[in-house]
């Protein structure tokens, strides 16, 4: 069984990739909502959050947990990993190395949560595989808020997005990182206000195969005795976690 959390419902643009690679497999999906959003909180906060889920999902049977949230990574996966030393813990990163190498106008973008961009995590990858490309970066300022309010498309979300976007197209990105896993849930307003020449990055596939082979690597078996199965739970209100579920 997998164990999967975030902040909300953004980790399921992970399970959604984890899904297609390992159909028959048994899930449970946390979303820590009613401590949403963890981008301006403190390490500390997400560290507690963060071993309070692991517990919970452990308590469950799960084998494995995916840290679906970049931010909960950057503060807590090493704490994580020292504490239940058996247990494989996969977790989100910005993915500035793919857009580093495919730039041609040697700038990127990375959109992230302020604890994402300003963890030692993401500002260590950055600078190993930046090395003479622009970097620019902004946090997506009210993303989290649309997607959990169910707002991911429209005027609205337009505007909201645009104000975030556009600095990063202002300074000639031609790569996006999506460095937040709920931001992949706006990609078709994203996509409208950056046009056909931007290319948009979404770590969650590269993720997903990251699972498929240490769970390989461990022996932990890829489809579930009893085939496919999914437990939804959240700490506030479950209706926005089982309405993009029911849109997956
Ligand atoms: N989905 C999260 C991430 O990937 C966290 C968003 C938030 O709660 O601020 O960073």
């Amino acid at each position: 069984m997998i164990g999967i959390f975030d902040s909300g419902a953004g980790g399921l643009s992970v399970y959604r990739e984890i899904v297609k690679l390992l159909p028959a497999q048994s899930y449970v999906y946390y979303s820590d909502n009613a401590h949403c959003p963890y981008g301006e909180k403190s390490p500390e906060y997400i560290i507690e959050r963060a071993r309070w889920i692991t517990g919970h999902l452990l308590s469950k049977g799960c084998e494995v947990i995916v840290v679906a949230c970049n931010t909960a990574t950057a503060a807590a996966i090493a704490t994580l990993r020292k504490e239940y030393p058996a247990i494989p813990f996969i977790g989100m990163e910005p993915a500035v190395k793919p857009a580093a190498l495919n730039t041609r106008s040697k700038v990127i973008g990375v959109l992230a949560t302020a604890g994402t961009l300003r963890a030692s995590k993401y500002l260590d990858t950055r600078d190993r595989f930046t090395d003479g490309i622009k970097v620019v970066e902004h946090v997506g300022a009210g993303f989290v808020e649309l997607v959990e309010s169910g707002c991911t498309r429209g005027p609205y979300a337009e505007h909201i997005v645009s104000e975030s976007v556009t600095p990063l197209l202002e300074a000639g990105a031609d790569m996006i990182v999506l460095g937040c896993t709920h931001y992949p849930f706006l990609r078709p307003v994203i996509e409208k206000i950056c046009g056909p020449d931007v290319q948009i990055i979404d770590p969650a596939p590269a993720a997903a195969r990251h699972l498929v082979s240490i769970m390989q690597e461990r022996g932990i078996p890829l489809a579930s005795p009893g085939g496919f199965r999914i437990v939804l739970e959240a700490s506030g209100d479950g209706s926005t976690l089982h309405g993009i579920f029911s849109r997956l």
